[in-house]
């Protein structure tokens, strides 16, 4: 307690930008150099090893940053004084993949700098890497660091701030809107539906009538799933059948085309101006807008030494 008070004199008196949680591009240039070379080069492995995994890591920025804040609260393992972590929330588990990929980046960095760089820089920086190999390197943009590890994580808290794919419009404006991003961020985020794969049971009420869903995406998917998913018995299918690896603007022809698994994506034609935005980003330029966003996306709620810490091990808390 005394120390944290000490910290926060400390940084309102010489105003340093890690106390104040503002983040920076090149955080880690003086600090630990090789930091993003080392991460990117681990996610590069791991990607073209399995382009899933890629995917996974851009799912899991987004549920770190939308629960707690980008604070990697998300890769906390359950303890006896904490036996629900985030981790274990229904939007998380079984489905979230990729967590072996952020504890091989961490351990690489640990080498190089120990109890440098935090957890939750390092997902930001795989998530921005996934996206740059899956994208076929045309995702790059430079990402602000600096943000300190989480200690709390409750599996309660996916449930309320992780939008379900059952969502309409209005309560995705929401939910988007309660993190401080907009109707345009929402479009644009939602684009990464373009890789990566979903349980049967996230759609299952979507392919009986009446369903937007196009018939013949219906029939495929029928023939996939059971009527009836549970835990023991539930396979994945591809979100985009066009081009279900590559990073890219297939989405957004897929959700003209009625081609998608969720009403969430379905829902982006619901409304004149995202309906638009829609078919802007189907006929091109979405990368610059998606790597944009990717930045707003990881500035929400960063920790700072005054409330985080670096931790030793992504799945533990020091
Ligand atoms: C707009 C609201 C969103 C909803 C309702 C939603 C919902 C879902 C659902 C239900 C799945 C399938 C999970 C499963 O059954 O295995 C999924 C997968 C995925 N989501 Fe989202 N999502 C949303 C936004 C986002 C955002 C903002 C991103 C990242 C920027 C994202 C990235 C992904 C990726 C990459 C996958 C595939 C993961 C994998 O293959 O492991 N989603 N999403
Ligand atoms: C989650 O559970 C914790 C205690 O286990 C409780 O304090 C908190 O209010 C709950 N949060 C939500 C969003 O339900
Ligand atoms: C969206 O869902 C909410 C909650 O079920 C409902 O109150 C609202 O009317 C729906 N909005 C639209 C546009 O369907």
């Amino acid at each position: 307690m005394a120390a944290r008070v000490a910290i926060w004199v400390a940084c309102v008196l010489v105003m340093v930008a890690t106390c104040q949680g503002r983040l920076r591009v090149g955080y880690y240039h003086r600090k630990c150099p090789p930091a993003e070379y080392v991460v990117r080069d681990v996610v590069g492995k791991a990607v073209r090893q399995n382009p899933g995994v890629g995917a996974g890591i851009v799912r899991m920025f987004f549920h770190d940053c939308f629960v707690q804040g980008c604070d990697a609260s998300v890769l906390l393992d359950p303890t006896p004084a904490n036996p629900q972590p985030e981790k274990l929330g229904p939007p998380n588990f079984p489905s979230l993949r990729g967590f072996e990929v952020i504890d091989a980046a961490k351990s690489a960095v640990e080498k190089v700098c120990p109890g440098v760089v935090s957890c939750a820089d390092i997902i930001a920086f795989a998530a921005r890497d996934a996206s740059f190999f899956l994208s076929g390197h045309r995702i790059r943009y430079k990402i602000p660091a600096g943000r300190f590890d989480g200690r709390v994580s409750l599996a309660n808290e996916t449930l309320a701030f992780l939008p379900p794919p059952f969502f309409n419009l209005t309560q995705l404006v929401g939910s988007f809107q309660a993190k401080g991003l907009d109707v345009d961020d929402l479009v644009v985020l939602s684009g990464a539906h373009t890789i990566g794969r979903s349980h049967c049971s996230s759609f299952t009420d979507r392919l009986s009538p009446p369903s937007d869903m196009n018939p013949a995406l219906a029939t495929v998917l029928r023939a996939k799933c059971p009527a009836n998913p549970n835990f023991t018995n539930d396979p994945t299918v591809v979100q985009d059948v066009v081009t279900p690896d590559a990073m890219d603007n297939q989405y957004y022809k897929n959700v003209l085309a009625k081609n998608v698994l969720f009403d969430s994506d379905a829902a982006l034609l619901s409304s004149p101006p995202t309906a638009a935005k829609v078919a802007a980003f189907a006929r091109g330029k979405w990368e610059r807008s998606f790597a944009r966003a990717m930045v707003k996306l990881g500035g929400i709620e960063v920790k700072t030494a005054a409330n985080g810490e670096i931790r030793r091990m992504c799945r533990i808390v020091n």
